[in-house]
């Protein structure tokens, strides 16, 4: 299998200005280490506000103005520079965007899906392969003439995903495709989503949603405060098998089957994030170092009790 993507140790921050313009530096995403190989969707599982938007956006070099990025992003292992990412952004990978807001209300949904063309016959044949797409997604050809404002949550969704596949992209990166879709939408979109990974195409799918992971991804990169915890095989979260991180056994416990155990305590937000492991306030039982050193992602888990050589 070829690796499409490889983030190495990306960071993310913020300067920001504080009382008496004092500057503060925010880190968003600390160390960030994951790969993608063609057909594969790896799941990245985290809660609100964990800095999920921010990974894609820094892949498709659309990061806001104040972002600070560090690490190195590779694509078919070229490394990616912000000239790269603008050439194959929209092309060979796309974004399924977090938000419907993404479409243009004063638009036609049709004239919005398949942009701007050089020559009449580029228009004519991406308005060919547009219909041809929308058709698979259930868009009638009235769908062609709607504004966004007639669609339907689904339909929106839908319009959305035949947008990023318009033009035959090798890497997608769905951004929480489902949440405020009925169960019927959700489970229509994550089917969509496992048919592209059938078609090769390698799918980063951000979500909150346990569960839109544990249906469709071939492994999950557990995102806390944003540090990956773990990065486990779906099939081993399913059966708790192999979970060593103490939230990622966590989150197995708090699943229904096991009858919903909560854990103390709360993710800590950005700046408010331990100096040594982040999950030092909730492990029940750390190191005496935990507190003061940060364990680095070794062998796709973050703890000192797994990585004896830090
Ligand atoms: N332009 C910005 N300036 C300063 N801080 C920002 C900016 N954009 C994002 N952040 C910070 O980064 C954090 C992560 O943002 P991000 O949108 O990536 O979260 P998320 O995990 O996608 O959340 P959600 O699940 O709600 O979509 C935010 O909580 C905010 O603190
Ligand atoms: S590094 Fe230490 S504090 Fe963090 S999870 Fe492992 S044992 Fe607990
Ligand atoms: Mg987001």
């Amino acid at each position: 299998m070829n690796k499409l993507l490889d983030v190495n140790n990306v960071s993310i921050s913020f300067i920001q200005y504080t009382k008496g313009l004092k500057q503060q530096n925010l880190k968003v995403i600390t160390d960030l280490t994951l790969d993608i190989e063609e057909g594969e969707i790896l799941a990245v599982l985290g809660s609100s506000g964990s800095g999920k938007s921010l990974l894609a956006h820094a892949i498709l070099g659309i990061l806001p103005d104040n972002a600070d990025l560090n690490g190195e992003i590779k694509y078919n292992g070229n490394v990616l520079n912000q000239k790269a990412k603008e050439e194959i952004r929209g092309k060979e990978i796309s974004l399924i965007p977090q938000s419907v807001n993404f479409l243009d209300p004063l638009m036609k949904i049709a004239d919005q899906v398949i942009g701007e063309c050089e020559t009449e016959e580029e228009c004519r044949e991406k308005q060919i392969k547009q219909r041809k797409i929308f058709e698979k997604y259930g868009l009638s050809e009235d769908v062609d003439n709607m504004y966004p404002f007639q669609l339907s949550g689904g339909m929106a969704r839908r319009v959305l995903i035949s947008t990023a596949l318009l033009s035959n992209p090798k890497l997608i990166i769905a951004d929480e495709p489902t949440p405020g879709l009925d169960q019927k939408s959700v489970k229509e979109t994550l089917n969509y989503l496992k048919q592209m990974a059938d078609d090769n195409v390698g799918v980063l799918l951000i979500t909150h949603d346990i569960y839109a992971a544990l249906e469709v991804a071939n492994r999950i990169c557990i995102f806390y405060s944003g540090f990956v915890i773990e990065i486990v095989d779906t099939k081993d979260f399913k059966e708790g098998k192999n979970l060593l991180h103490p939230y990622t056994q966590a989150l197995y416990e708090a699943l229904p089957k096991n009858g919903f155990k909560l854990t103390k305590g709360h993710q800590p937000l950005h700046g408010e994030i331990p100096n040594g492991c982040p999950y030092y306030d909730r492990c029940d039982s750390p190191l005496e170092y935990c507190n003061e050193k940060r364990p680095n992602l070794i062998n796709n888990i973050r703890c000192f009790k797994y990585n004896q050589e830090e």
